[in-house]
């Protein structure tokens, strides 16, 4: 069984696991807060899309929802409550397999009275809007009095911020609650509807509207509580019936779904390290339960379902570190993603105009509007009072050039026609006329001036190499999509010949912009061994690391991920190993890409010790990492380390090309890819490779540089290949 497993209650742990044991399906994510209340515990239930602009703010927020997973459980007159009496044992895990969380409690009252507690819930990957509940409570030395509140509580907000107004509360049927919200701007309308299967007490008062069930019990009976509840938002375009049905039938078709997702999305890892597996696992799962799948009004925020991080916001890491999952293993969703940005062509046109430019200027921070959400200003400097300024939104421009190759990667990928046809070749002229208004001369030669590169820790710099290149790209392909644009096709074959594509100088090593490689150099030891933290900003200022060689996270790097045949092997190597020893992870979409890297130049051993490095983002021991939320790009990079580095798959030139170089510590590695409409069981074990796929069509593709035909199964042997560079 594939489990995140927590072994004791721990107070500081609580909001990390809370992260890690969210439930959902990409429509609902409910965070893995227990069932009682805890002073810091952050409880969230948040629903694709519904996003909210407090007033006086810039940015919108995933609004955090009226909550229906609390229960205050009254056991013989005293508050259930780890804190209090006496655990005697604990056990919490989240089944991933169909995502169930569950917790088993032995506890003694202060009255030295024994209890079992179970607690169950998941959210429904057959009916969407479905959240399933179960309370069982067990006496085990005296018969007890139990008594146990639950409903719907709107006291929840985010942070303190209250983003909804209630309407109406109601019980129908002396059984089923009823409670209407509506965000305050953005007037999005929200429906809690919950039911328990025991009679009870209605109250309604503080924004709670709540049952009370009381039962006397025996000794060894169990008392069973379930709850069910739906969600509905002025999103959804049907009205959906209450499901009459148990925990245990919402359980089994739920089940189904998932057995069917674990079948054809999950990587199978045989490795030295059981953990490798396992968060592999923990990545699929999450990225399965953070990405929509049927509304492409909706997309990815940086931190998924899980938690109020960067308040929902979806940034590149959707196109460039999530997409791919879908991409090859379901491609609608990956569509999906796309048709979201097309949807909002209109708001990145409008954002190029307001900055002087043509064409789409996607905005760096996005939610539901399509408009730019970058705050104004990062946190505030409690000493001096200022707040330093949030240059993305004007100068992290990359993100155009990001969205223009995610087209392009899924038109390589599926060869749909239709898609280009209806947004794709729009999607590219628009992207690419950004960067045609973008440009400046200067001294006969184009360049893209004043930009924010991937790394963040190096601002308004001219010529960030990876922006240029990423622009050079979009442009091209816009150019063979729209050829018949004549004024177009002039413009844009004018921009490729001008434009300033940086490359390496006499040491070999490629200027990540204009004046990188003069500034001064810093030893980052002690920073690298905080990584994540940004340590850094507490010893110098901002504008100080601004002037040092030090990165955030992989910039030039990136580029030679995303374009594994651009630069010739020696220089990937040179730059690789430069640029690496200034970087200090402090982004979590860093370490994965390094290590896809530092793999393609036969540096396996570090290739492997920067994929554990990347999978303990989340999954280490530091209490606080994630507390709001998961890092969702970090997750989807997981999962290209091992397809696109370990695998040595590449999807960059027409045909498909896979050229496996796998860990020491791994035996195999089996997974399924999809391709050209053609679904490729890929199995690499440490002498064999064997591909296999259930059609008799002939796929051409590129094996360890040889072309090979697959129309079944193709099994290569590896031991005569030699494998290392
Ligand atoms: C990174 C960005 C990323 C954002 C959201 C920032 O810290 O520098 O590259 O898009 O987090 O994950």
């Amino acid at each position: 069984m594939r489990k995140i497993i927590e072994k004791e209650f721990a107070l500081n742990y609580l909001n990390k696991y809370g992260s890690q044991m969210t439930v959902g399906n990409g429509y609902l994510g409910v965070r893995g807060a227990l069932e009682e209340e805890y002073p810091e515990q952050v409880r969230g239930m948040y629903v694709a899309g519904i996003y909210n602009r407090p007033s006086g703010s810039v940015s919108s927020e995933l609004v955090n929802l009226p909550d229906v997973t609390r229960f205050q459980v009254m056991l013989d007159g005293e508050v259930f409550s780890m804190q209090a009496g006496k655990v005697h044992a604990y056990e919490r895990f989240l089944d991933m397999d169909m995502g169930e969380l569950v917790r088993k409690i032995t506890w003694e009252s202060s009255a030295g009275k024994k209890y079992q507690l179970n607690f169950h819930r998941f959210i429904s990957k057959a009916v969407k809007h479905v959240i399933a509940a179960k309370v069982e409570i067990t006496p085990l030395n005296d018969r007890m009095k139990v008594k146990v509140k639950t409903g719907i509580d709107a006291q929840q907000t985010n942070f303190g911020t209250q983003q909804l107004a209630e309407s109406s509360l109601r019980i129908f049927d002396e059984e089923l609650m009823v409670g209407e919200y509506e965000t305050i701007e953005s007037k999005q309308r929200i429906t809690v509807a919950t039911k328990v299967n025991e009679k009870g007490i209605f109250t309604a008062k503080n924004r709670q509207l709540m049952t009370e069930v009381e039962q006397e019990v025996a000794v060894n009976e169990t008392f069973t509580l379930e709850k069910i509840s739906m969600v509905t938002s002025s999103l959804d375009e049907v009205d959906m019936e209450f499901p009459k049905v148990s925990y245990a039938d919402l359980k089994t078709a739920s089940e189904t779904v998932w057995a069917d997702f674990w079948e054809h999305a999950g990587v199978r890892v045989e490795s030295m390290n059981e953990f490798d597996q396992f968060a592999l696992d923990f990545a699929c799962y999450h990225l399965e339960i953070m990405t929509p799948k049927d509304d492409f009004r909706c997309s990815v925020g940086a931190k998924g379902l899980t938690g109020e991080g960067y308040k929902g916001h979806i940034f590149w890491d959707t196109e460039i570190f999530i997409m791919p999952f879908f991409l090859y293993n379901q491609p609608g969703i990956a569509k999906q993603l796309l048709q979201y940005r097309y949807l909002h062509l209109k708001e990145a046109k409008e954002k190029a105009v307001k900055n002087g430019y043509n064409g789409a200027l996607y905005p760096w921070e996005s939610a539901f509007s399509g408009e730019e959400e970058t705050p104004e200003f990062a946190a505030i400097n409690i000493r001096t009072g200022t707040r330093q300024k949030v240059a993305s939104a004007i100068s992290e421009h990359h993100l155009v050039a990001d969205i223009a190759y995610a087209v392009c990667e899924y038109e390589s990928a599926t060869g749909d026609a239709q898609f280009m046809a209806d947004c794709g070749a729009e999607l590219l002229l628009e992207t690419a006329e950004f960067w045609i208004s973008r440009a400046t001369n200067r001294n006969g030669r184009l360049e893209i001036l004043d930009v924010i590169g991937p790394d963040e820790y190096t601002e308004h710099i001219d010529n960030n190499t990876y922006t240029n290149y990423m622009a050079h790209y979009n442009v091209k392909k816009a150019l063979e999509w729209n050829k018949d644009n004549k004024t177009f096709v002039a413009q844009a074959e004018k921009f490729l010949e001008n434009l300033y594509l940086p490359v390496e100088n006499e040491a070999g090593l490629i200027p990540q912009d204009d004046t990188f490689l003069q500034k001064d150099w810093i030893n980052l030891d002690k920073y690298k061994a905080a990584q994540g933290t940004q340590g850094i900003l507490l010893d110098y200022s901002r504008q100080e690391v601004n002037e040092l060689q030090i990165l955030k996270q992989a910039d030039l790097v990136m580029l030679f991920y995303l374009f594994p045949k651009m630069f010739a092997p020696e220089v990937v190597k040179k730059n690789l190993d430069y640029y690496e020893k200034r970087t200090i992870h402090d982004s979590s979409l860093s370490k994965a890409i390094h290590a896809i890297v530092e793999n393609q130049t036969g540096n396996r051993a570090q290739a492997y010790q920067f994929f554990q490095e990347a999978c303990l983002i989340d999954l280490g021991s530091e209490p606080h990492s994630s507390d709001d939320g998961l890092h969702a790009a970090s997750l989807g990079a997981i999962w290209l380390a091992v397809v696109f580095g370990f695998a040595g798959i590449d999807t960059s030139a027409e045909l498909l090309e896979i050229a496996p170089n796998l860990p020491d510590a791994w035996q195999s590695v089996a997974f399924e890819f999809v391709w050209q409409g053609e679904t490729i069981a890929v199995k690499i074990a440490p002498n064999t490779l064997q591909l296999s796929k259930n059609t008799k069509s002939v796929l051409e593709l590129v094996i360890y540089g040889e072309k090979q035909q697959l129309t079944d199964t193709l099994t290569i042997n590896l031991e005569q290949k030699d494998v290392s560079l």
